[in-house]
């Protein structure tokens, strides 16, 4: 296995919008952003990710590219960006930008050329087709955020597809001229001096010939046709030419999401000989807690699914390839209200999910707020909401006779907007993030869960996860060690080993809020282990006995 900087790193994710504002108009900004640059050089982070700042209506938050060039209005402007990647350069981070180009907006320029006609030069840039013969849609693909994934358009009779909202067309990569486009946009970001990509729904990007109707789903109008575009025929063709074309050459890193990839497909996409990607971010381990209806479709999370599941794709990757590892993002719940306690064992909980993931193989992805356990929202009128995507979910199912009561039940627990909050920076006004209105309603815990209040308290959740990147940054085992998971059988407790080079690292974790034991296995019997990281006040050094004692949410890492 190869020394990349990037196995060695951890990433935090900023959400511009809500992370920091610094002229008061209610929205994070990228000068907010460098005023808390001291704070996340003191957490440790090594790589900072930031969702797109690039000009943009807005439709998906900056998903809906309008200017690939540009520094959205709201967020400042290109100097300020000059500024921001100096500053975090200066203190020894380095810096991966967005990359969405399974489509753009439809306000971009070449998709305002792409509508004129059917002869235009940019019409190919975009996925057009005529109707059914009845005039009906070309195919029954579904838009992820609800209806049909084809917007009909009168000015030359055709549709074009949108795999996302009406605004955010498809982008056709059979087209070289727009790959070219693609890549020497690319080169234009790596040559300012970026250090990298996280590319959205990069898998997308090819799609099967014909666009064939995809499987009906049982009691819908649309089916979901990722059969059709996901991982599709060119796909692992298009990322190695774009490896070649616009990565060669940079020490930069890349990280592909994939809806729909699995462990056998990744390895493939990460394999360092194929030149592709670095590593991608899989949806499996968070797709758990779905039923078969989809993300909305709440079902409780079975702790044997999620051994049985990281194990597999820390097993998949342990030669070839790589693993990230997260547990949330801007898309996702706050992981301590999903999978933890977000009450009476919030910082117990949060701390035990972070020592889980932290101490696997990969790249562990912090999202903001994750090291002050933030929790979720709940807001009363679904009007305080956001997120284009609950929304529309919101209207379609009002449409079909949900009650308002069912329909948030599951934003509660699955919406966007529970990662998007802003900040909470302090107990002041909107939690020190704006002077002004917030964009998005401030989680009213904000007095209680606090940056100001994490990081004067030596026990809290920021300490454990600057502790938890600082163990990565000085032990190789958690970098390049393998991995493996014991006491598959118990129900209560997720438990591995890692092993380099004779010495291993034991990981105990209590996943519930009830004590329980751990039999430790007989060839730890007698060995001495030497405590690394604790969420409980644990001896430092003990003979590991046969049992071991768990608290609620108990987390112990022991060197042996
Ligand atoms: C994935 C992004 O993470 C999400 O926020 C966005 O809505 C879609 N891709 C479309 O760009």
């Amino acid at each position: 296995m190869t020394k990349q900087w990037w196995k060695e790193s951890v990433v935090y994710q900023i959400y511009p919008r809500s992370f920091n504002d610094s002229n008061g108009d209610g929205i994070g900004d990228l000068k907010g952003i460098t005023e808390k640059l001291d704070y996340l050089n003191e957490l440790g982070a090594d790589v900072l990710w930031l969702s797109p700042v690039y000009d943009s209506p807005n439709d998906d938050n900056g998903y809906d590219i309008r200017n690939y060039k540009a520094i959205m209005d709201e967020f400042g402007t290109m100097e300020d960006w000059e500024e921001l990647l100096a500053e975090i350069h200066n203190r020894g981070m380095r810096l991966i930008m967005d990359l969405v180009v399974n489509h753009s907006s439809d306000e971009h320029a070449w998709f305002a050329e792409s509508r004129k006609s059917k002869d235009n030069p940019y019409r190919d840039y975009y996925i057009w087709r005529p109707g059914k013969e009845d005039g009906s849609e070309p195919n029954n693909w579904e838009s992820a955020f609800s209806g049909s994934a084809w917007k009909y358009e009168e000015a030359t009779d055709e549709y074009y597809l949108h795999l996302f909202s009406k605004k955010q067309p498809d982008l056709n990569w059979e087209n070289p001229t727009l790959r070219e486009e693609v890549y020497e946009m690319m080169r234009w970001w790596l040559d300012k001096g970026i250090d990298g990509f996280r590319m959205d729904v990069v898998n997308f990007i090819s799609k099967v010939e014909g666009l064939p109707d995809g499987k009906p789903q049982e009691g819908k109008k649309y089916a979901s046709g990722g059969e059709y575009f996901m991982n599709g025929p060119r796909i692992h063709e298009f990322l190695h030419e774009m490896n070649q074309k616009a990565m060669k050459g940079y020490d930069a890193m890349t990280v592909g999401e994939m809806p729909g990839v699995t462990p056998e497909i990744a390895r493939k996409y990460t394999d360092e000989e194929r030149e592709e990607v670095n590593m991608v971010f899989q949806f499996e381990h968070v797709d758990l807690d779905s039923g078969p209806g989809g993300k909305w479709d709440l079902r409780p999370l079975k702790l044997s699914d999620l051994k049985e599941n990281l194990t597999k794709w820390q097993k998949a990757l342990e030669e070839k390839g790589w693993n990230s590892l997260y547990m949330n993002n801007h898309d996702q719940p706050r992981m301590v209200s999903r999978f933890g306690n977000d009450k009476e064992y919030r910082v117990e909980s949060a701390k035990m999910l972070a020592t889980l993931l932290h101490m696997m193989k990969g790249t562990p992805f912090i999202f903001q707020g994750e090291e002050l356990g933030m929790t979720n929202v709940q807001f009363d009128s679904i009007e305080e909401y956001e997120d284009i995507e609950t929304l529309n979910m919101y209207k379609e199912k009002r449409e079909e006779g949900v009650s308002h009561q069912d329909i948030m039940k599951s934003i509660y627990v699955k919406g966007r907007d529970n990662a998007r909050t802003p900040v909470q920076w302090n107990d002041g006004l909107n939690a020190g993030f704006t002077t002004g209105t917030p964009w998005l309603k401030v989680n009213p815990n904000y007095t209680e869960i606090n940056a100001e209040q994490a990081v004067n308290d030596p026990d809290s959740t920021f300490h454990y996860y600057k502790k938890l990147i600082n163990l990565r940054h000085t032990n190789e085992i958690i970098v390049y060690g393998g991995y493996d998971l014991l006491a598959e059988k118990d129900d209560s407790v997720f438990a591995y080993e890692r092993t380099l080079d004779g010495e291993k690292l034991l990981v105990v974790c209590n996943f519930y809020g009830e004590e329980t034991s751990f039999e430790v296995p007989s060839h730890y019997a007698g060995k001495e282990g030497t405590l690394l990281i604790s969420n409980y006040d644990n001896e430092a050094v003990r003979e590991l006995p046969e049992s071991i004692g768990l608290r609620p949410f108990e987390a112990a890492v022991y060197k042996v």
